[in-house]
């Protein structure tokens, strides 16, 4: 929620564009995090000047073009998601601060106490701008700055007043060799380069530019010359050694490679998503999962599982009952972050909780698990993104590996953090014995076989883009789906609210006779995830039956099903086929249909798919 991009670079004897250019480039690379407005902030002839605009980074470039060179060392930029103030000029960032307009400022997150701090700088004469809670930190950093002293010093002091979640990048006419941050809450990362440096809210920000990166801690301070990266704790203790990594995806896993959309490209790349997730984790049948660093002791005493995660994470989650419940017989409950933490949960040293968040960063699922560890409980994350605050703050951590997810609605993410929970499931069963070696063996040859499934579902996507387009004009799509096909329905369902703004809710198809039902009338489209036949043989024909209900309500039914399913054939009007496989590894495949089908519907419909409207790809903020 929100990009930030910071850029140092060489002092140079004529104007120069780069820096200017490397934080717009930034900006785009990470327009998914926040797109209401764009800008940013350089010295030139000791001056301030910035350049900011409402609407997409597009409009920003514009705003620019004629005046990208200065005499600038520095940049500082920012695309915003509003939180505190309309997406305007005005409230778009940087934030001049000062009384002579002196510094500029970028704040990612949301500052809780700015009320009070506004006053009292109003009171001393300090003229604001915007309406955003930001702008009192740019005043805050420059008033701590008009009695000397250094940049980093005047943010220690500043940040030691704030309340809430923040990432703050500062620019300062005094100090115009350097940008100064701070991070509380919020992403932030650096990028080492040659006589350069980079920072950013995620690596996307300076991939073009240098694959070698820095993890900045919490509560830390971070100042970045051409030369040199110094970070300090709030209190000012040096951090001797930030941890140094390289990023593992290149340029153009961050870019569309002829797709129309992110999402379109995101959801072709999931039979490597899913590969990618097991590569290295299974040697000779058995699953060795090194990141793994609770010891196992622990894990054999875990009674209870806890996910905690949000929107399709959750989905994801509801899926990771199903399969870790029946592998490890652990009771596993799955809670919107947001809810879980206001709740009193009864979570103790014996509970496992499992995190899920593709961007390591949501607020929710973060303060969820602070609340659990707290209590004493071990956390696990299953997290995409590498030196994000929820892996790093976790026991232990599994990458999903997926490589970066850019359209804002997720989907290979998705089935990357169905897999590793699977991964997760197995090694606590493999630990603490509940399946013999070969059992384990034999179901990790079947999750093996599902990127080429995977493929095979993409593989059909014509079909299901057709039936898409044909239904543009849908007002309202239900989805059905009993056991693991409950989550596959609920979020088939939030695909096609969030990328194509129509109504569709998802329901555990044996619930609808207890309400739902009631919306089924003449030509409702109803979405029917059918389990295998050869599963637990009352589920399917309980499905089947379910289809039968909807469709004897006029209902038109859209129905996925295994390849050989010829019962539901039938009570079908369309039908689309996925691989037979486990009952339990099925939501992998089931839910591509539905990407599918609201990513071409969407496209269809004229929308942006990969920046749908409201939304932001890194929900930073509770
Ligand atoms: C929907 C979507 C969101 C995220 C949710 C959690 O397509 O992407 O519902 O799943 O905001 O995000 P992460 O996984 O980053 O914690």
């Amino acid at each position: 929620m929100c990009g930030i991009v910071g850029y140092v670079g060489p002092l140079s004897a004529a104007p120069s564009p780069r820096p200017v250019d490397v934080v717009l480039q930034g900006l785009s690379r990470l327009e998914y995090r926040g797109y209401d407005s764009a800008g940013v902030a350089v010295l030139d002839q000791q001056q301030v000047r910035i350049d900011k605009r409402a609407g997409k980074i597009a409009n920003l470039r514009e705003a620019v073009a004629g005046h990208e060179a200065s005499d600038s060392q520095v940049a500082i930029g920012h695309t915003r998601w509003a939180t505190h103030g309309a997406p305007t000029d005005g409230n778009a960032h940087p934030h001049r601060g000062g009384k002579n307009g002196e510094l500029a400022l970028v704040h990612n997150g949301i500052i809780e106490n700015f009320a009070p701090l506004k006053a009292e700088l109003e009171e001393q004469g300090y003229l604001f701008r915007s309406e955003t809670d930001s702008e009192v930190a740019a005043h805050l950093v420059a008033r701590e700055m008009e009695g000397g002293g250094t940049l980093e010093a005047a943010m220690a002091r500043v940040v030691a007043r704030l309340e809430g979640a923040f990432t703050l990048l500062a620019i300062h006419i005094d100090t115009p060799d350097r940008v100064v941050a701070a991070r509380r809450n919020s992403p932030l990362v650096v990028g080492l380069g040659e006589g350069e440096n980079f920072l950013g809210s995620d690596v996307a920000a300076f991939v073009d530019e240098t694959r070698e990166a820095l993890e900045i801690g919490q509560d830390q301070i971070v100042t970045v010359t051409a030369d040199d990266v110094s970070v300090t704790t709030f209190a000012g203790e040096a951090v001797p050694e930030p941890t140094r990594y390289t990023i593992e995806w290149d340029v153009a896993a961050a870019q569309k490679g002829g797709y129309p959309s992110f999402m379109a490209k995101e959801i072709h790349e999931q039979a490597t998503a899913v590969a990618d997730t097991l590569l290295g984790r299974i040697v000779e049948g058995r699953l060795q999962l090194d990141e793994m660093s609770i010891d196992e002791a622990v894990l054999r005493t875990v009674d209870k599982i806890v996910v905690v995660a949000c929107g399709t994470a959750a989905n994801a989650g509801n899926v990771a009952k199903y399969a870790i419940e029946h592998w490890t017989r652990i009771p596993v409950e799955v809670e919107l972050a947001h809810e879980f933490r206001y709740r009193d949960p009864v979570v103790n040293e014996k509970t496992l909780v499992v995190a899920i968040s593709q961007s390591g960063e949501t607020m929710d699922t973060l303060m969820a698990m602070r609340h659990a560890k707290e209590q004493g409980a071990k956390v696990v994350a299953l997290c995409n993104t590498r030196g994000a605050t929820i892996p790093r703050e976790a026991d232990a951590a599994l990458y999903l590996h997926v490589g970066p997810e850019i359209a804002v609605a997720s989907t290979k993410a998705y089935l990357g953090q169905i897999t590793a929970s699977y991964l997760l499931g197995l090694y606590l069963a493999q630990v603490r014995g509940n399946l013999f070696a070969d059992e384990v063996a034999a179901i990790m040859a079947d999750l093996e076989q599902i990127p080429a499934h995977v493929q095979t579902v993409l593989d059909g996507s014509a079909q299901i883009e057709e039936l898409a387009r044909e239904m543009k004009d849908a007002t309202s799509v239900l989805f059905l789906g009993r056991h693991v096909g409950y989550p596959t329905a609920l979020e088939g369902a939030l695909k096609l609210k969030e990328i194509a703004y129509i109504h569709a809710e998802g329901f555990a198809a044996g619930e609808l006779k207890h309400g739902p039902i009631a919306l089924v009338e003449e030509g409702q489209p109803v979405f029917v995830i059918v389990p295998s036949p050869g599963g637990r043989d009352s589920l399917h024909s309980k499905v089947v039956s379910n289809i039968q209900e909807v469709r004897a309500r006029g209902a038109r039914t859209l129905v996925i099903a295994e390849e050989g399913d010829t019962v539901v054939e039938p009570y079908a009007d369309v039908i689309m086929r996925v691989p037979a496989t486990r009952t339990l590894f099925a939501p992998l495949l089931t839910v591509i249909p539905l990407q599918i089908f609201s990513c071409e519907l969407a496209t269809a419909k004229g929308l942006d798919v990969d920046q749908p409207r409201n939304l932001a790809k890194s929900v930073t903020v509770e």
